[in-house]
């Protein structure tokens, strides 16, 4: 690492450092804990002025202001800061703007409050286990959010799509605690995203709300994964957290007879790597062993897969042979309903697609999904490229927003570094090439690296097309172990056939990846296939796509975009978008499209294809 890069890394750190309101360390598999689900009906205040939280002249209300949670005091009393029994409810999880038509663009705060109790005894009660430690813990929040529990501020968090918690330890009270939480899905130009994304920009308390029980010192952060390069070593690392840090912690795989004690140091941490004879995890079989870590009275445990993942030239190996990516990009929208997807239920419906379609990798785009989506694509076997928000005019040279876009990173990793399916992490997409915004990516690359030096590096960049020829020549290749490409071939760029005489280059010795291509075309609506808009234009764009991209020598893999159309506030052309993306292979009503089986017919081959040379 270059003197400058040393530099830019540590200035960008004290940024870093100096965050807004920096919630604890993630706490590993929440849902692996004991716990209260605080989900239900919350208690909501809509907000546009924030005049819950400033005053008139703009200054922040001393005591919190609605986040006090006072209550009028009596009939006389004109307090207006106020939830009231009669006040409305929206569902947590869930984003407001499909719960309620009139919230439906609504972009502004809003205001959730929830009561609950925490008697003795019960999961997480107060006092339920002396000396246990309680945090309460949000799988999201989007945008901005700040929390306060019995008119007491705890903190808040930035960052629509990863974790938020706070320790609460010795704050509860047996009965009626106060849980209000301020929640801002304003867009900013210096945030991440910045103002304008190709997505609906849904607000609220998006995924699980629960309250920890944890024991006093207890284990808070694991990773397991096989040993860089080996196919029967685990190795990994094990934080704990409390008073007692120094102890001894046994990582064991029962089924298959291996584990092995460490012995944490004052810190509380521990590295640990012990032999095991494994059936590696593939899409073909999706083979998780049950994996427990215990310490003192804390135990844990979850489903793991083995699997080890790199590169070789233009091929990416999974455990040690080639693959090819057959893939699919999917929003974190759930299909029917529309929203954010914050169950299995709806992982299940978009995943379960994915595979009818001969899929064996998706892009999880543009943001970290919910926890559902990444766990469930390590039950059915399918490769995952995870992504931040880091999209298109993001503000380069803003430490502030540098450290935004690293501390997100840095969530994302924390949260889901035991998702086997996981195998890509992608710093940015389509983002305009400059120096200021290679530095700031080259950075995060970088990052990603330090925190899981076990899977890919890549970002999803825009092509570089003179006439018939795309030269893949990025600067970020560099940092990057795989390019991801997003190409519109017969779409924004030209017709159909242009893609016939396509040529593509690469200046790098690495896996290129088509991350996009398609078209677009609302279910049902039909012509000739010269006709834009139809059916048949989008699938004659497929037929087109599919033999260009099966001529890039380098290329070693592809996600169409996109598998589901999705809302969207900058499409609007009446009777045919009508604020939907409309490149999905599958209409929002899971209604299939002349595409969708073109496709499906090529991965279905290219599969055969590739379990026949498997069985060789
Ligand atoms: C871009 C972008 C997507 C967008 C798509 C489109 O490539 O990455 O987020 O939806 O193009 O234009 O449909």
């Amino acid at each position: 690492m270059s003197i400058s890069q040393s530099l830019r890394l540590a200035f960008f750190a004290l940024a870093g450092a100096a965050l807004w309101g920096q919630p604890i360390g993630t706490i590993q598999n929440p849902s692996g804990r004991q716990s209260l689900s605080l989900n239900g009906p919350w208690q909501i205040l809509i907000d546009p002025y924030e005049a819950g939280y400033y005053d008139f002249h703009l200054n922040p209300i001393r005591d919190g202001g609605l986040g006090a949670g006072r209550e009028p005091a009596g009939k006389s009393d004109k307090f207006e800061l106020a939830f009231l029994p009669n006040t409305p409810t929206l569902q947590v999880p869930g984003d407001w703007n499909t719960q309620r038509p009139d919230l439906l663009w609504y972009e502004g705060t809003i205001w959730y409050r929830r009561t609950f109790d925490a008697p003795a005894g019960a999961p997480a009660g107060a006092a339920a286990h002396p000396g246990n430690r309680q945090f309460l813990w949000f799988g999201a929040a989007n945008y901005q959010a700040i929390v306060f529990l019995n008119g007491k501020k705890l903190g808040q968090h930035e960052g629509g799509f990863t974790p938020l918690q706070f320790e609460v330890t010795g704050q509860l009270r047996e009965h009626g605690n106060a849980l209000i939480v301020k929640v801002d899905d304003r867009r900013y130009p210096d945030a991440v995203p910045p103002t304008m994304t190709d997505w609906w920009n849904y607000g609220g308390l998006t995924r699980d709300v629960k309250l920890l029980d944890m024991p006093a010192t207890f284990i808070q952060d694991y990773f397991v994964q096989l040993e860089k390069g080996s196919r029967n070593r685990v190795a990994g690392w094990v934080r704990l957290d409390g008073a007692g840090q120094r102890q001894r912690v046994t990582v064991s795989i029962p089924e298959a007879g291996a584990s092995a004690t460490v012995a944490t140091d004052d810190n509380g941490y521990a590295t640990f790597a012990f032999p095991a004879n494994l059936t590696l995890w593939s899409p073909e079989s999706p083979k998780l062993y049950q994996v427990s870590l215990a310490a003192g009275t804390d135990r844990v445990s979850e489903s793991i897969g083995f699997r080890s993942i790199q590169t070789a030239g233009s091929k990416i190996l999974l455990n040690g042979n080639p693959v090819f990516l057959r893939g699919v990009s999917m929003h974190g929208e759930a299909p029917f309903r529309a929203g954010r997807v914050f169950s299995e239920a709806d992982a299940r419906i978009l995943l379960g697609w994915a595979k009818e379609l001969g899929c064996n990798f998706v892009r999880l785009a543009h943001y970290p999904h919910d926890e559902a989506m990444t766990r469930l694509a390590d039950q059915m076997g399918l490769l995952v490229w995870s992504e931040v928000p880091v999209y298109w005019a993001v503000q380069w040279e803003n430490p502030a927003t540098y450290a935004k876009a690293e501390h997100m990173l840095a969530e994302n990793i924390a949260r889901d570094k035991n998702r086997t399916s996981i195998v890509l992490w992608s710093v940015a997409n389509e983002t305009p090439l400059s120096e200021p915004r290679t530095k700031f990516l080259s950075s995060l690359a970088a990052k990603v690296r330090q925190l899981d030096p076990t899977r890919l590096v890549t970002a999803a960049t825009l092509p570089h097309t003179v006439e018939n020829t795309t030269t893949i020549d990025d600067p970020l290749g560099q940092y990057l172990d795989v390019l991801g490409l997003n190409e519109y071939v017969g779409w924004y760029d030209g017709a159909p056939a242009k893609a016939d005489a396509m040529q593509f280059r690469t200046t790098y010795d690495k896996p290129l990846v088509m991350s996009e291509f398609g078209a677009e075309a609302p279910f049902g609506n039909h012509g000739d296939e010269d006709t834009a808009w139809t059916e048949e234009y989008q699938a004659n764009v497929y037929r087109h796509q599919l033999p260009m991209l099966q001529r890039i020598p380098f290329l070693s893999g592809m996600s169409a975009w996109a598998l589901v159309d999705f809302r969207c506030p900058r499409r609007f052309l009446t009777g045919i978008q009508d604020y939907y993306n409309r490149k999905g292979l599958l209409s929002d009503r899971g209604e299939k499209k002349e595409a969708w089986f073109l496709l499906r017919d090529f991965y279905g081959a290219m599969g055969a294809a590739a379990g026949a040379v498997a069985k060789r």
